[in-house]
Parts: structure tokens; C-alpha cells; sequence
């Protein structure tokens, strides 16, 4: 792909990572695949914001090269020291040497620690500015938006924000604005991401937009360092986050469950029927064969979740044990929870699933319900009312 042109002299010069299937180790499902987003600015001076994933390095090079010869870039911008944004500096920095680097000390801190860059650095904090020639720049600090190094840069010539990780979704296109692909997919993949990488700082971000509101500067364009650039309406995603930063969800349950002979299966469908019955939205996961990114994406608009295991040496299967770890440290709010599922003899699961649960300071909304081997006509309606109760608890 070239460079694209998003403003005048302002150019897209990132990478499309098609094949990008699991990111952040194996924590996070990219079933769409990724951008790494650069942009560069020419004016009297030439200005690189960001850079990109270290195997893109030589596209990378090559649409700088496109737009102006590597040497004549003057600065550059790192608002987040993470490697899928950095590890094409080193190279970068080979091609124009006396570029002086500008970022937050966290970040120069982390260049050195991955790259030992011994690199000209302009430290900056929040109210600092970069005068190109026609246009200046201006920096946000965002501490743990989503690192302690990330900061956001400004640019009020053009009213465009480039905030880095902020607003951005997982999504490979060969298009670059929101106008151009499926509104549909955008959001799903910008809640995705929301919830799977940025859930537990809402009270930093809202904290931040409300900085940012009070700064009174216009944003007319968003672009961010994953995925596609918001231009036909940037406040659609600032509005996104103002709503899960706050937690708001609605009526609506998530289950997630495993089962071992397919006793606690029965329960989970059941319980459905009893939702549903009420006008209840599900979303039903059998956590060991599901995407868990795509589960987290689902919970973060949901009232209701609802965790079922088939109890095995006492305590609840390990697929369910490691999804709810990965739960409780996004740090939901707000929400009821309820637990199910059977068991031989001794049962256990229940139990230790809502020793999770209150760990994780989430309210249970009523009774567990277990039973033996495998359910009933009776034990069926008696999911059947559990469903319908806890459909009473989130209306
Ligand atoms: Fe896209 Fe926090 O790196």
C-alpha cells in the first residue's frame, strides 16, 4: 500500500498487518487483523509521529521515502513507547541521525530499556509545543492511557488529535477513514478493544476527555495509531468512551460456562429460556470452545453475567478459572452476577466461582444453583426460574 494523504502534507505512512491473528502475546483476538498508523507532516520542518511494528520496517521506510527522502525529517513524535509502535525507530534513526526525539521521560526511559537508544531527546510535558512552520504541535500527557509513558500530540491548525493507542480498533483495511468501511465493523472492533486493552482505566480516561473538553480545542479529525482515522465524526467514538468509561450497560446477560458431560450445558440453555422469557438480551459462551476477546467485547454493554462449571475435583474447570482471572483484572463495575452448575457428589465449583466474584467486588444477585449428575424435568424448570429471577435483578 502507499502513503496516504489525509490532510494536506499530512500523510499516513503506517503498515496494514493482514495476517495479525492473536496480539499482546495471545491475550487479544485480532481476527481482523491490525494497523500500526505513522503519519508524517511536511512543513518547514518534517515531523514522524509514531512508527511501526519492527517486521513492516522496510514498507515503513519505503512510504517515507515516497513523501520526502529520510534524512530531511527534523523530528520525531513517540507518544507510546510500546514495541508495535517503536520497533522500527532503531532503523528510522539510522536514516536521519540528528532527529531530535520528542516524548515523555517514561518514554525515553522505556526506548533505552528495549532499544538502548542514545538518541537526542526533547523531554515534554502537558502545554509544550513544537512550532513546524505553519502548524505547531501540542502535548497531552496521557499516563496509563494506556502506559505510563503514552501522551497524545495536537495539532490546532488542522484540529486533529493523534492520541496514539486511544480510539483505535484492531481492523486491517485497505481503506483508512470511517466514511470508507462497514460502521458496523468499526464499532464492533473499537468496543472490542475498549473492552479487552482499556476497561479497567475508565476513571483515567474520563478524567482526560474532561481535560481535554475544558482545553476547548476542536477535534475535527482522530487519528489513532491502530486501524482507521475518524473524520465524518469523531464525537461517535469520544461519546463510545465516555459511555464504557462510565460502566452504562443494559438490559442484557452474558453466560459463560464449561461443562464436562453436558449436564451444565442443559442448565445454561434453560436459563436462556428463562431470560428470554422475561425480554432479556443473551449472549451465551461455552468458554472452552469461544474467543474470550470476543466474550470481554460482549460484557462491557451487558447488566448481567452469569458463570456456570461442572464441578471437578472440588473446585471449577480450568477453562472458567482462567477466563475469570482474566475478568477480574479489566475491573468491572456495576454489574450482577449469578453461578450454576452440576456436580457428582461434593460439588465445590460454585462456590469457588463466587469466591472469584466477590474478589473482584461484583455483586451476586441471588443463590447459586447445583445439582446432581444430570438435570431433570424439574431441575430444568428450576433453571428455567433462575433465569427468570435474575432477569428480575437487571431490569
Ligand atoms: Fe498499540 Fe500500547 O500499543
Amino acid at each position: 500500500m502507499n502513503a496516504v494523504e489525509i490532510k494536506k502534507d499530512i500523510f499516513w505512512v503506517g503498515a496494514v498487518d493482514w495476517n495479525l491473528r492473536t496480539f499482546h502475546g495471545h491475550t487479544y483476538s485480532t481476527n481482523r487483523g491490525s494497523t500500526y498508523n505513522s503519519y508524517l507532516i511536511k512543513d518547514e520542518k518534517t515531523v514522524l509521529i509514531d512508527a511501526v511494528l519492527g517486521a513492516f520496517s522496510r514498507d515503513f521506510i519505503e512510504k517515507i521515502k515516497s513523501v520526502v527522502p529520510p534524512e530531511k525529517i527534523d523530528y520525531i513524535v513517540v507518544n507510546h513507547v510500546e514495541p508495535d509502535h517503536t520497533q522500527a525507530l532503531p532503523e528510522i534513526m539510522m536514516l536521519c541521525p540528528k532527529a531530535k526525539i520528542y516524548c515523555t521521560q517514561k518514554c525515553k526511559e522505556g526506548l533505552f530499556r528495549y532499544y538502548y537508544g542514545d538518541w537526542d531527546f526533547q523531554i515534554i510535558k502537558t502545554g509544550d509545543e513544537l512550532k513546524l512552520g505553519r502548524r505547531t504541535l501540542k502535548f497531552i500527557e496521557a499516563p496509563m492511557i494506556h502506559w505510563p509513558d503514552s501522551m497524545f500530540t495536537y495539532c490546532p491548525q488542522e484540529e486533529l488529535l493523534l492520541p496514539n493507542d486511544a480510539f483505535g480498533q484492531h481492523y486491517a483495511t485497505s481503506q483508512r477513514f470511517d466514511d470508507e468501511v462497514s460502521e458496523c465493523e468499526l464499532m464492533d472492533e473499537a468496543q472490542k478493544y475498549y473492552g479487552n486493552i482499556l476497561w479497567p482505566l475508565g476513571t483515567v480516561i474520563l478524567k482526560k476527555i474532561e481535560e481535554i473538553q475544558k482545553m476547548n480545542i476542536p477535534v475535527k479529525m482522530i487519528a489513532p495509531s491502530h486501524g482507521i482515522i475518524w473524520r465524518k465524526d469523531p464525537l461517535k467514538i469520544i461519546n463510545a468512551y465516555i459511555s464504557w468509561a462510565k460502566n452504562t450497560v443494559k438490559p442484557k446477560v452474558v453466560i459463560v460456562y464449561e461443562t464436562m458431560w453436558g449436564s451444565t450445558e442443559k442448565m445454561a440453555k434453560k436459563i436462556v429460556d428463562g431470560l428470554l422469557e422475561s425480554g432479556i438480551e443473551v449472549k451465551l459462551f461455552d468458554v472452552a470452545i469461544s474467543d474470550r476477546s470476543e466474550i470481554i467485547k460482549e460484557m462491557l454493554e451487558a447488566k448481567g453475567f452469569i458463570f456456570g462449571s461442572s464441578t471437578h475435583d472440588n473446585d471449577m474447570l480450568p477453562g472458567i478459572a482462567g477466563f475469570l482471572e482474566f475478568l477480574k483484572g479489566l475491573k468491572p463495575k456495576n454489574r450482577v452476577t449469578a453461578v450454576f452448575g452440576s456436580f457428582g457428589w461434593a460439588g465445590g465449583a460454585a462456590k469457588e466461582i463466587e469466591g472469584v466474584l466477590k474478589e473482584a467486588g461484583l455483586e451476586i444477585a441471588q443463590e447459586s444453583l447445583g445439582l446432581v449428575y444430570a438435570p431433570d424435568p424439574a431441575d430444568l424448570n428450576r433453571c428455567f426460574d433462575f433465569g427468570k429471577a435474575f432477569a428480575s435483578k437487571i431490569k
